[in-house]
Order: C-alpha cells, then sequence, then structure tokens
C-alpha cells in the first residue's frame, strides 16, 4: 500500500538515473530533480527496486542547486541533472565510477578527475514530431515537450526545429506520429524521417523543397525500415582522424566533436607505443584512423553499413595496407584467443551492455594492453573484474561528461598484462 501522507526526508546523494535519494524508514527513496542535501517534501508513489519512488511536492529547504538553463528542465525527458551546481554534479558523476567500481571489486591504480566537455554540442537528436508538435518524450511518458530551446544539442540541429513544424503538417495527419533523427556531418545536416505512411507526391516534393531551403546535406525517409534517399544534396561524412568516411543513415558517432577528440586523444595517450592493433565495436573507425597513424589496425564491427563505410575509407585514404576490417558479431563470435596471438593492445568500444563476452576472451588472452572506451559504469566494471581475475591489472581510468546534464558517463581505461 502506497504511503498516503506526504513525507519529508533529506536528499543525500544522486543515483544512476539521476534520480536524488534520500531515507525513509531504511529504505531508499528516488525523488527525481531533487539535489543533494535538499530538504524535500515528496508523495511516495510505487515500489522501486528494494525502495520506492516518489514524486517531489516542495523543496523545503535547498542543497547544492543551481537555476537549470533550460525552460523545458523538468518536463523534458532529455536532461536529469541541469538543476545540480557544479560541485554536486561533477561528485555525482563521479561517484557512480566509484560504487560501480567497488560493488565489482575492482580497484585502480589511478582515476584522473572527470574532464568537462562543452553543452551546445550533441550532433544527433531524435525529435518526436506531430502536425502540431516537435520534441522529446517527457520523463518517463510518452506525452510530448513541444520543444522551444534545448541546451545540449548543436545549433545547427536546433535551427531546423522551427522549419520543420511546417514540414511535419504537410507530412502527417492530426493524429499521427512520427520521428526526425537529425545528424550533424562535416557536410551539414542529414534528416532521416520516420513516417507512419508512404508520402504522397505532394510529400515528397515538400520534403525537396525542406532539403533545399535548410541547406541539408541529405534528406531520406524510412517506412517499414525501407531508407528511402529523397535528396542528396552533399554527401554525408565524418572525418575520423582527419579521413572522410562516409555517413550510413543510423550508424553511430560518438556524442559530439568535442567527445570524439578528448576519447581519441586519450586512446591515443595510452596507445602510445602499440604497432599491432584490434579495435573491437569499430563503427565507422573513430579510433581505427587515430590508431592507424602508428600502427596496423584490424576494425570489427557488426554493423555491415559502417564496415563498408570503413573499408571505402580507408582504401581512398591509401590506407588499405594499414587497416584491415571484418563484419562480425562479437557477442555471439568473440575473437577467440588464437585470433587475438599478434595484436600486441585491443581496443574496445561496446554498447551500453558492456563486452562480456568478449572480456571473458581477452581474460585468457596474452595480449599486453587492452584500451576499454564505456558509456556505462555498470557494465565497464563488470568488465574489467573478469579481466582482472584473467590476469589483467586497471592502470588507469579517464571519465569524460560526453553527455552533458544526462545520467550517463564516459570513460576510457587501459588494462596492462601483469
Ligand atoms: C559505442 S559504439 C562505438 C563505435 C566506435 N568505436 C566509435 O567510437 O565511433 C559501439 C559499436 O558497437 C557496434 N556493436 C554493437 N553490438 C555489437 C556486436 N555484438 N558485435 C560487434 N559490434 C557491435 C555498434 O554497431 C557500434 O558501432
Amino acid at each position: 500500500m502506497p504511503h498516503a501522507e506526504p513525507i519529508t526526508l533529506t536528499i543525500d546523494r544522486v543515483g544512476v538515473r539521476g534520480d536524488g535519494i534520500g531515507s525513509w524508514r531504511g529504505q531508499s527513496v528516488y525523488v527525481p530533480f531533487t539535489a543533494p542535501g535538499d530538504v524535500v517534501r515528496v508523495s511516495l508513489e510505487s515500489k522501486r527496486g528494494r525502495g520506492q519512488s516518489a514524486t517531489l511536492d516542495e523543496i523545503v529547504s535547498p542543497g547544492a542547486r543551481m537555476v537549470p538553463p533550460c525552460a523545458h528542465f523538468g518536463t523534458c525527458g532529455g536532461c536529469a541533472l541541469q538543476h545540480l551546481d557544479e560541485t554536486a554534479y561533477l561528485a555525482s558523476k563521479t561517484q557512480w565510477l566509484e560504487e560501480a567500481l567497488v560493488q565489482h571489486r575492482v580497484t585502480a591504480e589511478c582515476i584522473l578527475p572527470i574532464q568537462q566537455l562543452p553543452a551546445g554540442t550533441r550532433r544527433r537528436a531524435r525529435f518526436q514530431i506531430t502536425a502540431q508538435q516537435i520534441g522529446f518524450h517527457a520523463r518517463s511518458s510518452h506525452r510530448l515537450v513541444n520543444l522551444r530551446e534545448c541546451h545540449v544539442l548543436h545549433p545547427d540541429l536546433m535551427a531546423i526545429v522551427q522549419p520543420l513544424r511546417g514540414l511535419a503538417r504537410t507530412l502527417l495527419s492530426s493524429k499521427q506520429i512520427g520521428e526526425a533523427t537529425a545528424t550533424l556531418s562535416a557536410k551539414g545536416v542529414d534528416l532521416l524521417l520516420d513516417l507512419p505512411d508512404v508520402p504522397g507526391i505532394e510529400g515528397l516534393e515538400a520534403m525537396a523543397r525542406f532539403a533545399d531551403s535548410q541547406d541539408l546535406a541529405r534528406l531520406s525517409w524510412r517506412h517499414d525500415g525501407e531508407v528511402i534517399p529523397v535528396a542528396i544534396r552533399r554527401k554525408p561524412q565524418v572525418a575520423l582522424a582527419g579521413v572522410a568516411v562516409d555517413l550510413p543513415t543510423d550508424a553511430f558517432l560518438q556524442a559530439s566533436l568535442d567527445a570524439e577528440a578528448a576519447l581519441t586523444n586519450a586512446v591515443m595517450a595510452m596507445g602510445d607505443g602499440a604497432k599491432n592493433v584490434a579495435d573491437l565495436y569499430a563503427g565507422l573507425g573513430t579510433f581505427t584512423f587515430a590508431m592507424a597513424q602508428q600502427a596496423k589496425v584490424h576494425a570489427v564491427e557488426a554493423a555491415s553499413g559502417a564496415v563498408t563505410s570503413l573499408v571505402q575509407a580507408a582504401s581512398r585514404a591509401g590506407l588499405a595496407g594499414t587497416v584491415t576490417a571484418e563484419k562480425r558479431d562479437l557477442a555471439a563470435r568473440p575473437l577467440g584467443v588464437h585470433e587475438l596471438v599478434g595484436f600486441d593492445t585491443v581496443v574496445f568500444d561496446p554498447p551500453y551492455a558492456g563486452a562480456k563476452e568478449q572480456c571473458e576472451v581477452l581474460a585468457g588472452s596474452q595480449v599486453r594492453k587492452l584500451i576499454a572506451v564505456s558509456c556505462n559504469p555498470t557494465s565497464f566494471a563488470r568488465d574489467a573484474r573478469i579481466l582482472i581475475d584473467g590476469g589483467y591489472h586497471l592502470a588507469e581510468v579517464r571519465p569524460f561528461d560526453a553527455f552533458v546534464w544526462s545520467a550517463n558517463l564516459e570513460l576510457v581505461a587501459r588494462f596492462e598484462r601483469r
């Protein structure tokens, strides 16, 4: 039975999902949009794990807070942490990493302070679009927040939101919902529209006019999984370590150019002296082309479009002898111990769930140095435990705030064989 009366408690910390956590009758209570030190009145809602979730009724006395920069903060599901002052913000993100490591009994020789990256630089956004509104989902809801401002996105992405409203009115009836994925490439914005219906001639013409008027690099639409370009005004590309790579519509990119540069610099510093590198979960080759400046690199990636782009880019750049690539599902078929012989360094940058299967093989390998890139301290710590049990030691962890104001933390870590 939920407790009917509001309760008063003090928020002690911010958890990995971005909610403030206080305690009441020995249970953790999770309250969104609260800060350490806040004394709050809250209404308990439902069970959450061994604790309770609650909604904020009133801040009785404020803790480590600041005024959020965005007017949508608190309703928009995009940001969770704009209300924390800088000290509490950085301490919270650092604490997530420390707690994840402790949970898996992982100790690191050195954890650097978190490196901050600028807001207003994110280069990809997935907007929900209707004939009336464009924006992001509200927190834990399908309700749309009609976007008037956004402080995390690159201004070139925000610039298409207002004009996109007119196009959405042409493409969608009053009850329909679509999606617009905008990616900022080196050649301009690449826009993909997910539409509930196949557009008619009027819709196609409107899209072509929109691509021209907004000077888009490419505009495509997708229905039932098939991507159909309407206008390719310039082929969207990204420059990875100076190599021009064609951008498939749905390929992974690091959050921003600043994040890409910071992570790449960390990988290169940690990989200094490498001669033969395997870059696992390589995507379009963010680390492949960086490491190819000093080593032979074998890139492994599951997405075929990314592998094709990477191989073509390597060939155009005259790197065919230096960079090789393979399409492979590393969860189903991790690189085996015999295949790892000959690599002095392995870089791996898996998706959020981590690289459990590949780490189980790496743990039994003789690769001298492993460089992990991760967007999830929890799966990273689990994988680190596997590697440490296999005889590696965690020499260095560098955290980065690549997803500003979100409940995410990026990191680069170096393991050495004992
Ligand atoms: C976090 S991204 C990193 C990409 C690249 N390292 C970069 O920095 O741009 C993870 C990549 O792993 C790929 N991936 C996901 N699951 C995979 C699997 N089971 N096997 C191989 N690659 C996978 C995704 O397609 C994506 O490109």
